[in-house]
């Protein structure tokens, strides 16, 4: 069959940049931003890089969104899509399986902690992290606990976009157009310890879930969900013994811990799960980005046995699914993922590296704005502030143009893409490289860093008396 595509003038930047201001429309983008101004179009991708329609390459300091752990431009990942295509393109997973999906879901839960060992697949983390509420709803009701239907999630966490997801979600200016969400979303503060008092006992953050639990009414409260380390806020880390009171919390309870490791999972913290690391266990993980790097949508809920165990008998159902459930060619792509994962140990290569690319992160706090740096694995968060001595916060003015004037464009002149945050409240750079980067990419991410974050620092701090 004759290609359509072969003989087409390639469209330059220009020509892309305008059919897409007046046709796509980007998510979670202020689109009137680019009145004045191109959209950046991305080409092409390689290892720890990608590449704009106008040849600019840039090191992908976040992983296409948190996503692409294996790295960039992978020809197997795609070879092993296109043969599944030839065998089977799709076929629901509704009362039938097919053979990736059942490789998948054993390998799955091969990794997954404990007794974790039944995989719900969706197609991303919010249908994940929906999955989850109402699961643990119909988990309850089966066993005849039928009040609990609350969730207690914590204060800035993002879990999501669709409306029960939304409820769990902690960051109100994503709530308030959508009001009202899915009823029954309590949040407790989180463990940002940056921002609390030196002298407060560590697991005061863990002791206020069960404050609110009693005061909602245990009988009421369905299901926990925490990230393992929390990305909204800035790798918020949980200190020694969190999730081992959470733990102790919920089964005194009866509450279900659910561990929303959307990001946290496949290496991100050198384990394959964020749960492994904080060596906890918890009743249901959610998860999607990594577990194919993105090269294909696919998202998983991981049940315990015995959150399971009242589905598989009688006439009991979990009366929900998508149409693209476990779809084959998904399927087939996270396996070659995690064929790549067991190949080249990615997570042992995390746990070896992280420790020099925390050290490259911390040589920075010697610019006068940088007030925290974050994190674990390779997952950090530098905070910016007004006064390093005091922590002292910019004004929500100065948030605005530092994150929205000044940083952007100091990162992407230096042909770095991070994140850079406001959404907590407090000015943020996020740093979630590929897991295959190493010493050279840490020296790349510093020598963009340093210069953007040192301009920053002057234009923020001209006229206040404190020289960088
Ligand atoms: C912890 C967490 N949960 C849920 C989600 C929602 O995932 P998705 O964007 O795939 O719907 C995200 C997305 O970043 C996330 O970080």
């Amino acid at each position: 069959m004759a290609s359509h595509t072969i003989d087409r003038p390639r469209p330059t930047a220009a020509d892309l940049s305008e059919r897409a201001k007046r046709h796509l429309w980007m998510h979670f983008t202020r689109l009137g931003s680019f009145a004045e101004r191109p959209i950046p179009v991305i080409v092409r991708g390689e290892g720890c890089y990608v590449f704009d329609a106008s040849g600019q390459r840039y090191l992908d300091g976040l992983s296409a969104l948190f996503c692409v752990n294996s790295g960039h431009g992978r020809r197997e990942i795609g070879e092993a899509a296109a043969a599944q295509v030839a065998e089977l393109e799709f076929f629901q997973a509704w009362g039938f399986a097919h053979p990736r999906a059942v490789e998948l879901a054993e390998r799955v839960a091969g990794l997954a902690p404990g007794d974790l060992n039944r995989v719900f697949f969706t197609s991303g983390g919010s249908e994940a992290v929906e999955s989850a509420l109402k699961l643990t709803r119909a988990y309850h009701r089966l066993r005849g606990d039928l009040r609990r239907t609350k969730v207690i999630a914590r204060e800035v966490a993002y879990h999501g976009t669709s409306l029960g997801a939304l409820s769990a979600t902690g960051i109100p200016a994503m709530r308030h157009d959508f009001e009202p969400l899915t009823p029954g979303g309590c949040h407790v503060p989180n463990t940002n310890a940056y921002r609390q008092p030196a002298d407060r006992d560590p697991l005061w953050a863990a002791d206020a879930i069960e404050h609110r639990i009693l005061f909602e009414g245990p009988d009421t409260v369905a299901a926990v969900i925490l990230e393992p380390m929390q990305n909204g806020g800035g790798c918020l880390a949980p200190p020694d013994g969190y999730f081992q009171r959470v733990r102790e919390i919920c089964d005194r309870h009866g509450v279900l811990l659910i561990s929303d490791e959307v990001i946290c999972a496949w290496g991100r913290l050198g384990e394959y799960f964020g749960a492994d690391h904080y060596g906890y266990q918890p009743d249901l993980i959610t998860t999607a980005k990594g577990l194919t790097s993105a090269y294909a949508p696919l998202g998983a809920l991981i049940a315990s046995d015995r959150v399971a165990e009242p589905f598989q008998e009688g006439d009991a159902m979990f009366a929900h699914g998508f149409t693209f459930a476990a779809h084959p060619v998904c399927a087939a792509v996270a396996l070659a993922n995690l064929d790549v994962f067991e190949r080249e140990d990615l997570c042992g290569h995390v746990r070896a590296k992280a420790g020099e690319f925390r050290k490259m992160l911390e040589s920075l706090r010697d610019i006068p704005i940088v007030g925290d740096v974050r994190g674990d694995g390779f997952f950090y968060a530098i905070e910016l502030v007004a006064d390093q001595a005091t922590a002292a916060r910019f004004s929500a003015e100065q948030v605005r143009t530092l994150v929205r004037e000044i940083l952007p464009g100091e990162l992407a002149a230096r042909g770095l893409i991070t994140r850079v945050d406001d959404r907590g409240g407090d000015p943020l750079i996020l740093l979630c490289p590929p897991l295959i980067a190493d010493t050279p990419q840490f020296e790349e991410i510093e020598s963009a860093l340093r210069p953007a974050l040192a301009a920053a620092s002057d234009r923020m701090l001209a006229g206040t008396g404190v020289a960088s």
